[in-house]
């Protein structure tokens, strides 16, 4: 399964400049997402040509060029072999082995869309649009909110003991647990809505190779919806300026605001707007969460907040606020 799909490993925003780089996992192969000195975005498996070391040991960072810490084999930022000790004596030089060409294996495939960088293990992968199909509909609203994008911050990351498939399923379209599991942090004063049958309203929908949820919005406007759920007026004109009109029908006439989602096989995305002072003012946040099997009954969760790049530094904050207190890890020690 994971061989054939396109597996999300990080978002642009993640590695800025030339050189950031982050590594990220694929079942047990590990990979580096990097931005080489050209400012264009690779994707290499983390595995020395030599004898398969690592030669990335940390999580993220900047770096020019990554030297094996086996026997010294390092390579530029882009992949290229640029040294390898006693290459006269061990080899012969040139005759023995050609650094020519030689490079870090890429991903087998590479593609984005809105910024989120996916890979998969089949190099003849269809385009990563085609694989998402409709669903691209639905995921601009989580990572298109203006021409800027959004960044991310993150990933917080934690293991639970639990199939992956639950955490991907779940997200893909269980409102049906919200009115039970949820109950606590109505409790504690961060959900407006205190009412559990009004909690559960809402539809669901798959799409191309992803699903989700959305929630029913009272009456009103496309502009009166979005305050609703805490956005600032400057924030939505520019939705009103990169969504389209089936995009915005979807708030405005037909009133459903998006939430849990799933692309297969492992990536999530929510949408909330709880409470985050004394008041009833909410305030909207996004996560982007992937399920990394680990085994079985063991799943490794990465867990980003993503926000809109043009957005206002004080909406910036609270929203992060709002991630933490939501669908941080913390909530996972809050709820024991
Ligand atoms: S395994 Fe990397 S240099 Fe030998």
């Amino acid at each position: 399964m994971f061989s054939r799909a396109w597996i999300f490993v990080g978002h642009e925003s993640e590695i800025p400049q030339p050189g950031d780089y982050v590594v990220r996992r694929v079942l047990d192969d590990s990979f580096i997402v990097v931005r080489d000195e050209s400012g264009s975005v690779k994707a290499m498996f983390n595995m020395c040509l030599h004898r398969g070391m690592q030669v990335c040991r940390a999580e993220m960072g900047n770096a020019s060029h990554f030297r094996c810490p086996y026997h010294g084999w390092s390579y530029r930022n882009d992949g290229r072999i640029v040294g390898l000790p006693f290459h006269e004596e061990a080899y012969g030089g040139e005759a023995g082995f050609n650094r020519k060409g030689a490079r870090l294996l890429p991903a087998p495939s590479l593609d984005s869309y809105n910024g989120l960088i996916f890979i998969s293990m089949d190099p003849d992968a269809p385009p990563l649009i085609d694989y998402l199909g409709d669903f691209a509909f639905y995921l601009d609203y989580y990572t298109k909110q203006s021409s800027s994008g959004i960044e991310l911050r993150g990933p917080q990351r934690w293991r639970v003991k639990a199939n992956w498939k639950i955490g991907a399923e779940n997200f893909a379209g269980d409102m049906y647990h919200t009115p039970q599991t949820h109950t606590s942090v109505v409790e504690i004063g961060l959900f407006r809505e205190p009412k559990a049958e009004k909690r559960k309203d809402g539809n669901t929908y798959w799409a191309g190779n992803g699903g989700g949820t959305t929630y029913k919005l009272p009456e009103g406007t496309l502009e009166e919806r979005l305050r609703y759920v805490g956005y600032p007026d400057e924030m939505i004109d520019r939705m009103k300026e990169v969504w389209s009109q089936d995009q915005l029908n979807v708030i405005g006439e037909n009133g459903f605001m998006i939430s849990a989602a799933s692309i297969f096989p492992n990536m999530s995305f929510v949408h909330n707007w709880p409470k985050v002072e004394d008041g009833d003012d909410v305030l909207p946040f996004i996560s982007i969460r992937t399920w990394q099997p680990i085994s079985e009954n063991e799943t490794e969760v990465l867990s980003w907040f993503a926000v809109d790049a043009a957005a206002p530094e004080e909406f910036k904050a609270l929203s992060y606020k709002a991630y933490l207190m939501c669908f941080g890890s913390t909530l996972c020690v809050r709820m024991g």
